[in-house]
C-alpha cells in the first residue's frame, strides 16, 4: 500500500529508483515562499466561496506562515519520497491540522499550482533583474559624464573606422539594457495573468472563485482556458529569450573590453580587484570575470533551447516534462543577475589610458569620411569624393603621413575646391567636433544624449 498523497488507487509502494528520478523537491525548494503566498491567497478564497469555514481559513493561513518560518530558518527536511515543494508544504500543514490541511488542495491541482509558483517567482525575478539593469545603465552614464573629453577609435569589421566620444560607446550600452528592460517589462504583461483554478486541465465543479486568487495575488487578470493554463510555458520561453539578449549584450561587452585590456589594444586598465593571476606566470593579470560573462551567457543561451526543445510536440495539457522547465528558468536567471551584479562596479572603476588612446588617435585615417563629407560640402558629387580621398588615403600610407600632414598644395592638387578650411575637417577631435546627425558620436549630439540619459534615470 502506498503512502503518497496519491497514493489512493495504488498497492504497491513506489520504487526508490523511480523516486529519485521523479523529484523535483532539489530544484524546486527555493519555490518555497511564492508556493505559500499561492496557498494562503487560495485558502482565503475557499472561504470566500464558502469552501472553508472563516477559523479553518486562519488556521491554514497562520500555519502555512509557521511552515514559512520553519523552511526560512533551514529547519525543513526535504524528503525525496515527498518529491515536490508543493507536497512537502501540504503534508507538513496536515501534519500539523490534520482534516483541515486535508482540505487546502480543494478546487486546485499541483498543475495550475506549479504554474502560479513559477509565475510569482518570475515575476519577482524581472523586477529584480530591472533594478540590475538600471544600476548598470547608471555606470554607464556616470562614465559617461566622467570620460566627455575622451575620443575613442569606433571600429567595423574590427578596422578602425571613425572616431566617436568614448560617452558614445558607454551610452550605447546604456540603449542595448534599456531595450532589455523593455522586453522584460513586455514579457511581465503575459507573466501577471493567473493561472491558479485551472486545477488539473479541465477546472472544477466547486464554485471556485478566480478572480479572488488573482486579485490577492496581484495579477493583472485571468487565463481564459484550463487547457491552455495547464500547458503554457510560454512565458519561460519569453523570459529566458529576454535573459538571452541580457547575455548576448553582456558578452559584447565583455569582448570589447578584453580586447582592450590586451597589450595590443592596452587602452583599458581594470582594477586588481576585479582581475586574477596565473598559477604559473607571475606577469598575469587576467580579465576572468570579463571572460566568465562573455562565457557563461552559453548556459542563458542553452536555457532557451532547453525551454523551447521542452515544449516542442508537447501534447495537451500537463506532461511531467515540464517539471523540467524551473531548472532552465533558474539557470539563466541566476547566470544573468550574478553577471549583472559584477558588470556594474566593473563598468564604474575600469580606467581609459588617456595617454595611449591619445598617443594612437591620429593612426588609421578615422578623418578620411568626414574629409570627403568636406568635399560634399563644396559640391563634389559623393562617389567622386571617396574616389579622390581614397587615392589621398593611398598616397598618405606609402608616405607614412596622415591627412592632416598634406600641404594645401598637395590637396589643391586632388581636388581645386579645397581650400584652407580643410583641416578643420581633419584630426580625430575636430571629426568629433562636426559629426552633427541625431544620434551620431560627435560632442554635440552625445551630450544631448547624454543629458537625456541623465534625466531619464533621474
Ligand atoms: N513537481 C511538478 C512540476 O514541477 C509539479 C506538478 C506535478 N503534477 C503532476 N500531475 N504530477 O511540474
Amino acid at each position: 500500500m502506498s503512502h503518497k498523497a496519491w497514493g489512493g488507487r495504488f498497492s504497491q509502494p513506489t520504487d526508490k529508483r523511480v523516486e529519485a528520478f521523479t523529484e523535483s523537491i532539489s530544484f524546486d525548494a527555493r519555490l518555497a515562499d511564492v508556493d505559500i503566498t499561492g496557498s494562503q491567497a487560495h485558502a482565503r478564497m475557499l472561504a470566500d466561496v464558502g469552501l472553508l469555514t472563516a477559523t479553518e481559513r486562519d488556521q491554514i493561513v497562520s500555519t502555512l506562515e509557521e511552515i514559512r518560518q520553519v523552511i526560512h530558518r533551514g529547519e525543513m527536511p526535504w524528503r525525496t519520497e515527498l518529491e515536490d515543494i508543493h507536497m512537502h508544504i501540504e503534508s507538513e500543514l496536515i501534519r500539523r491540522l490534520g482534516d483541515t490541511g486535508r482540505k487546502l488542495h480543494t478546487g486546485r491541482s499541483r498543475n495550475d499550482q506549479v504554474s502560479t509558483d513559477i509565475k510569482l517567482y518570475v515575476r519577482d525575478a524581472i523586477d529584480h533583474l530591472d533594478q540590475l539593469l538600471e544600476t548598470v545603465q547608471r555606470a554607464f552614464v556616470s562614465r559617461g559624464e566622467r570620460d566627455l573629453d575622451v575620443v575613442l577609435p569606433a571600429y567595423t569589421h574590427l578596422q578602425r573606422a571613425q572616431p566617436v566620444c568614448a560617452t558614445h560607446y558607454w551610452l550605447c550600452y546604456a540603449e542595448k539594457f534599456q531595450r532589455d528592460r523593455d522586453r522584460l517589462a513586455d514579457c511581465r504583461k503575459r507573466v501577471n495573468v493567473s493561472p491558479l483554478g485551472a486545477a488539473a486541465l479541465a477546472g472544477t465543479s466547486l464554485p471556485i472563485n478566480r478572480h479572488k486568487t488573482a486579485q490577492y495575488l496581484g495579477f493583472d487578470g485571468v487565463a481564459a482556458n484550463s487547457l491552455d493554463i495547464s500547458s503554457d510555458r510560454d512565458y519561460l520561453v519569453e523570459f529566458t529569450s529576454a535573459l538571452g539578449l541580457i547575455a548576448a549584450h553582456l558578452s559584447t561587452w565583455a569582448e570589447e573590453w578584453i580586447l582592450w585590456c590586451t597589450t595590443e589594444f592596452g587602452i583599458l586598465h581594470l582594477p586588481d580587484a576585479f582581475t586574477t593571476g596565473s598559477s604559473i606566470m607571475p606577469q598575469k593579470k587576467n580579465p576572468d570575470v570579463l571572460e566568465l560573462t562573455r562565457g557563461k551567457s552559453a548556459r542563458v543561451i542553452g536555457a532557451v533551447q532547453q525551454l523551447f526543445v521542452l515544449i516542442k510536440g508537447l501534447p495537451l495539457a500537463y506532461n511531467r516534462d515540464l517539471q523540467e522547465d524551473k531548472l532552465a528558468m533558474f539557470t539563466a536567471y541566476d547566470t544573468v543577475a550574478a553577471c549583472l551584479d559584477l558588470a556594474a562596479p566593473v563598468v564604474e572603476q575600469a580606467v581609459l589610458k588617456r595617454d595611449v588612446i591619445n598617443a594612437r588617435l591620429e593612426d588609421g585615417f578615422l578623418d578620411a569620411t568626414t574629409l570627403m563629407e568636406y568635399l560634399i560640402r563644396k559640391g563634389v558629387p559623393m562617389r567622386s569624393g571617396h574616389e579622390i580621398v581614397g587615392k589621398l588615403v593611398a598616397d598618405c600610407e606609402a608616405a607614412k603621413k596622415r591627412l592632416a600632414d598634406l600641404s594645401l598644395a598637395e590637396f589643391q592638387a586632388a581636388n581645386p575646391l579645397i581650400e584652407n578650411d580643410v583641416y578643420e575637417s581633419l584630426g580625430a577631435r575636430n571629426v568629433v567636433r562636426m559629426l552633427q546627425s541625431y544620434g551620431s558620436g560627435g560632442l554635440g549630439p552625445v551630450k544631448e544624449q547624454l543629458a537625456a540619459w541623465t534625466k531619464r534615470l533621474g
